[in-house]
Formats: structure tokens, C-alpha cells, sequence
């Protein structure tokens, strides 16, 4: 591992992605990803929330007029450090092949923009949106999606490594294939509610996370390749799992199995270069051809990351559920009030960041994605204001967790919220505001909440 870097400032910034935030759908050569046929052709939000939503215009970042004016509110918040996600089909319109020069202009510009506002980079590779002619070829279910993906990170590390040093592979594997297409197909077929999955199809997806950490580790390697000298790394989706009772073997074996799903198998894929067997064989239950073959635990025993991004938003409340796929259910939440991402549990980040620290050999840690919305009740208009006191509450406690378990010896990096801007919430469309700054998606006006002048008085109070 790459442990440079150490004496970098503390990293006080934000997160987004391509899709959720740029736009220019058509501009410039770009290509399709799955997103947009998913928004546009199969109207994914209309059959989950009932609107008709796409990312075609989003907050329009991909104008510089708009994108300009942005970084404006970011040097004035204070960010150290901001991070987006790369549009695939934008630099490689068909996914693999011919390089869309626009594209890579595109990125190249808003880079140096950031970095003259003194703002570090952070770019993610892929946050989602695959080429959707790649995507008709199966996808992270095909093979050679790992010679794909990793010739199109060569592109970019050749393209932005002299002026970004931190770089993120691939943004939560496990909600890309286990949750967002899942959803997407259960809306496609109208056999079964968008959120109701089965154990054939959690089955049927393990292949296509097993190649996402093959294609992982092919990135990690081709980064090695080239020399860069940045950090490369993953951001995961790490939920703490909370048996719902206690005292019952049944629902604490129930979180201990689905712990080992979603967070155990891709940490110790990256971290340890292992393949935890005990998770090969429940997903391996539900589709006896999923098995790992010896050159694959070479390659993922060869690359590990640089760094883990966590995306941490809430721990999962488990039970065991005979309907639910592999025999749980984990969508419980005890809140009053309730958070679009689940129950309000700033200690279960503090708990997470000491685990990476005491089972995973204290890796370098950023928190790649923390934040929250809680629907209109927390977006209270009043005069040129909106008070949003819930997330600024959610804000204040999960980052006292996070400088705890800093001080207690993790080694936490940086701490980016997800957003700054209302933005393009997948299959909610617009009808989820994660941000600390206001979109009036209409008129792309910003306006910033209480949340962003918390954020900001946080960040210059620091040493
Ligand atoms: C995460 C996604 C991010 C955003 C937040 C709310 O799972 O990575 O794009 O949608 O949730």
C-alpha cells in the first residue's frame, strides 16, 4: 500500500456524481449509459415514485457558466476537497474503444478549475453509469467487463493522473448490482413490487460483483502500472448490521450473514486481497455455478487499495424473513423521524471506523459519502432562508464521531457530505434533497441552507 500522503491536510469537502449533477445528456459526442435509457426509455422514477424524472438536465454542471459559479460556493464553504464522479460514456462513447476528446476536456478543465479554487480532486471512475451498449452485453455480468473498465481507467490515468492524486475505482458495487438494477428489473418485468428481491436473483448477481472487484483490482493494478503517485482506492457502502433481537440466533445469524454480503466480502477483497468462502458459499446456495476461480484470488491478492472511501449513511436493523431474499429482511427503522437512508445512528460510524482500524490493519480511511434527508419537514422556507435543522444535526453528530474515532487512532483522511447540491436522486428523481445548498431544479438557482453555513463555520474553526 501507498501510505504518502500523510502530512496532506485533514480533507473537508463534498461529494457527487456524474449522472446525478451534469446534464448535457446528448453534448459533445457523449454516449449513452444504462442511467439514461433507464431514466428516458424505461422511466425507472415514474414506476418507483411516480414522477417522470431523467438526469438529462440534472443541476447542469457539465455548462462551465454553471459549473463556475459552483466552485464559487465551494471556495466560500471552505472545501479543501471535492469529489465527482467521471461519466464513462462521455470520454468513451461506446464504452470501449474510440476516446470522445470533448469529454476528457471536459474533466480536464474542471480540474484545473478546482485546483486554481485550491480544491483537491477526488475523481471516480464509475459511479453507476455504464455504457449502455456494453450494458445490452450483460454488463459486470460479462467478463470482459474487466478488460473494459480497465482499459477505460487506463485512459484516465493517463489522461488526469498529473493532476489528480486521489483516485476512486468504483462507487458502492454491492447498490449498483444488488439494489438499483434490481430495482430497475422488477420495474421492467411489473412481476414483483420494485423493492421486493428473491434469493434467485440475489444469486444470480454474485458473478457480477465478483467481476466488479476483479475489475477493482484490474484498475488498482493499471494505476501501479503507469507510476502514478496518488492514492487509489474503492468507496463501499458499509452498513453496520444491528440483529433486531438481541437475544434470538436467528436474526443475530441473519445480520452476521448479510454483514458478510455487503461489507466483509468487498473489504476483504480490498484490503486483504482475500475471498471470504463462507460468503461464496450463501450466495453460492442460490446459483451453484457461482464459484472462484484460483487466478481470480491471485489477481484480487495482488492489488490492494491505497485507501478505502466509506459511504456511510446509516447501520441495518436485521431479521430473519422467509420472504426475503436469502431468508431477511433488513429495511427496519425504529426513528420517529425518519431519514431517506435509514435509522439516525452516528455511533454505528464511530463503531465501523474502529473496525477498519482493528480488523483491517488501520487502512487510510476517507468518508467518501455522509449525509442525509429527511422530506419537507427539514426544508423550511423562510424568507431568502431554508432551515434544514435535522441534517445539520445529522451533520454535527456523524462528524463528532468521525474526529472520535480519529482521535482514538483510526486513520480517517478526510470527510466529504453527500451533497452540495440538491441533485438527480437515481430512482427518486428529483423527489430526495440530499444537499446543504438548494436547487430550484426549474431555474438552477443554488441557495444555501443553514446545514451549508454549519458546514462552513465547522471547517473554519478548524486547527
Ligand atoms: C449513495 C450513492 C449516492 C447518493 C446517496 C444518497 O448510495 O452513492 O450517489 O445517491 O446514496
Amino acid at each position: 500500500m501507498n501510505h504518502q500522503n500523510t502530512t496532506r491536510p485533514f480533507l473537508w469537502g463534498a461529494a457527487s456524481a456524474a449522472y446525478q449533477v451534469e446534464g448535457g445528456w446528448r453534448a459533445d459526442g457523449r454516449g449513452l449509459s444504462k442511467w439514461d435509457v433507464f431514466t428516458n426509455g424505461e422511466r425507472i422514477t415514474e414506476k418507483v415514485v411516480g414522477a417522470h424524472h431523467t438526469g438529462n438536465v440534472a443541476i447542469n454542471t457539465y455548462d462551465p457558466v454553471q459549473y463556475r459559479n459552483d466552485i464559487a460556493l465551494m471556495r466560500d464553504l471552505g472545501l479543501n476537497a471535492y469529489r465527482f464522479s467521471l461519466s464513462w460514456p462521455r470520454i468513451l462513447p461506446d464504452g470501449t474503444g474510440a476516446v470522445n476528446t470533448a469529454g476528457l476536456d471536459y474533466y480536464r478543465r474542471f480540474v484545473d478549475d478546482l485546483l486554481a479554487a485550491g480544491i483537491a480532486p477526488i475523481a471516480t471512475l464509475y459511479h453507476w453509469d455504464f455504457p449502455a451498449g456494453l450494458f445490452d452485453r450483460g454488463g459486470w455480468h460479462n467478463r470482459d467487463s474487466i478488460d473494459w473498465f480497465r482499459d477505460y481507467a487506463a485512459v484516465v490515468f493517463e489522461a488526469l493522473g498529473d493532476r489528480v492524486d486521489t483516485f476512486v475505482t468504483l462507487n458502492e458495487p454491492f447498490i449498483d448490482l444488488f439494489l438499483m438494477d434490481l430495482i430497475a428489473e422488477n420495474a421492467r418485468s411489473g412481476e414483483r413490487e420494485p423493492f421486493a428481491f428473491t434469493s434467485e436473483q440475489y444469486g444470480r448477481q454474485a458473478p457480477g460483483m465478483h467481476n466488479l472487484l476483479l475489475a477493482n483490482a484490474a484498475a488498482v493494478g493499471e494505476f501501479r502500472r503507469q507510476g502514478l503517485s496518488g492514492m487509489v482506492g474503492i468507496a463501499l457502502p458499509l452498513y453496520p448490521m444491528i440483529p433486531i433481537d438481541g437475544e434470538d440466533a436467528g436474526d443475530i445469524a441473519a445480520a452476521a450473514q448479510l454483514d458478510g454480503v455487503i461489507n466483509r466480502w468487498p473489504l476483504d477483497a480490498v484490503l486483504k486481497g482475500t475471498v471470504p468462502d463462507d460468503v461464496v458459499a450463501t450466495l453460492g446456495a442460490h446459483n451453484p455455478a457461482f464459484a472462484i476461480p484460483e487466478a481470480d484470488r491471485a489477481l484480487i491478492a495482488a492489488n490492494s487499495v491505497d485507501f478505502i472511501g466509506v459511504n456511510y449513511y446509516a447501520p441495518m436493523f436485521v431479521e430473519t424473513d422467509e420472504s426475503g431474499p436469502l431468508g431477511m429482511a433488513a429495511g427496519a427503522n425504529p426513528d420517529e423521524v425518519k431519514a431517506f437512508n435509514g435509522p439516525v445512528r452516528p455511533e454505528a460510524l464511530h463503531g465501523l471506523l474502529l473496525r477498519l482500524r482493528d480488523d483491517y490493519g488501520n487502512p487510510p480511511v476517507i468518508i467518501t459519502e455522509n449525509g442525509a434527508g429527511f422530506g419537507d419537514i427539514d426544508e423550511v422556507h423562510d424568507g431568502d432562508a431554508i432551515h434544514d435543522p435535522l441534517r445539520t444535526d445529522y451533520l454535527r453528530r456523524h462528524i463528532d464521531a468521525v474526529l472520535k474515532a480519529k482521535a482514538e487512532g483510526a486513520d480517517v483522511r478526510g470527510y466529504l457530505v453527500w451533497s452540495l447540491f440538491d441533485n438527480f436522486e437515481w430512482i427518486q428523481g428529483y423527489t430526495r434533497r440530499f444537499g446543504m445548498v438548494h436547487v430550484d431544479f426549474e431555474t438552477q438557482t443554488r441557495t444555501p441552507k443553514d446545514s451549508y453555513a454549519f458546514y462552513r463555520d465547522l471547517i473554519a474553526a478548524q486547527p
